[in-house]
């Protein structure tokens, strides 16, 4: 299966097109175009090296597109820093979680948490009555949140401690602190164990309830078949097939990519 082209519509609430990126001469994603619709759960799979996670860092604004456009929600994102992106609801998690080895769970969360006045410096340093109010709405809010990915246990203990599959949940946490519409997930099952992909395959399935759009890179394939409605499979930095999950993992170009024959 071939991707038709596609019309990017100003109703999706993520238009990718025609979207490059260049690591000095090497171009590690290659004219990518595809949508997301609202609520939508879409999958990527591919091999390694095949350009995902730099599609991801195009999207979030880590990495500068050198080519094409990413309009979010009716906003051109192609200029925007990572922090504008995710003011806008679009955020990401990492391959490799980056918390704060120190601090605790709950500090994690806070850290990820949108902190309008502390751009000014003048409000940073007054203490003020309705700063200690937000401060404490900001601490329930990462209660509710390590609350719903069941992790009040570990609150209060540092990150460090955590395992691999809890440290992708306090991922999970961390960006869910910014009210997002849209989710990209960058391996979220990768070293994590199989009770922990069922939970955490649960959270992203109530959160997509709720109306919060993902976009999930996984190499596990049928924890993604479970989740994902719609799969795209990349390799050399373009889209080999887009479509039905189990239609594209049956694609002959696709099977041929992986070598040896997939799920
Ligand atoms: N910062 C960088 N500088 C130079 N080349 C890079 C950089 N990051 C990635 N690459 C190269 O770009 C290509 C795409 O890498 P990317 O990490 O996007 O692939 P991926 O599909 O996420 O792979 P994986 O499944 O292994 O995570 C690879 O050839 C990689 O070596
Ligand atoms: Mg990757």
């Amino acid at each position: 299966m071939t991707s038709p082209a596609h019309n990017v519509a100003a109703e999706h609430l993520l238009a990718v097109e025609q979207v490059s990126c260049v690591y000095g001469g090497f171009k590690a994603v290659d004219s990518v175009s595809f949508s997301l619709q609202p609520s939508e759960l879409l999958g990527i799979a591919g091999t390694n090296g095949a350009g995902k996670s730099t599609l991801f860092a195009a999207i979030a604004g880590q990495q500068r597109a050198s080519t094409g456009t990413i309009v979010f929600n009716g906003t051109d994102l192609t200029r925007l820093e990572p922090y504008q992106r995710a003011r806008l609801g679009l955020v990401r998690t990492f391959q490799i979680p980056r918390e704060f080895k120190s601090l605790t769970v709950h500090e994690n969360l806070l850290a990820g948490a949108p902190n309008k006045e502390g751009e000014q410096l003048f409000a940073a340093l007054v203490n003020t009555r309705a700063r200690q109010q937000r401060e404490r709405e900001l601490s329930e809010k990462a209660d509710e949140v390590l609350e719903f990915l069941n992790l009040s246990k570990v609150r209060n203990v540092p990150a460090l401690n955590l395992s691999g599959g809890q440290k992708k949940l306090v991922e999970l946490g961390r960006v869910l602190m910014l009210e997002p519409r849209c989710i990209l997930l960058d391996e979220p099952f990768a070293g994590v164990n199989p009770v922990l992909i069922d939970q955490l395959s649960e959270h992203i399935v109530t959160l997509n309830q709720r109306g919060i759009a993902f976009v999930l890179i996984e190499h596990h394939l049928q924890a993604l078949k479970k989740l994902a409605k719609r799969l795209i499979v990349m390799d050399r930095g373009s889209i080999l097939a887009q479509g039905d999950p189990q239609s594209v993992l049956d694609d002959p170009q696709v099977q041929l990519a992986y070598m040896g024959g997939v799920a």
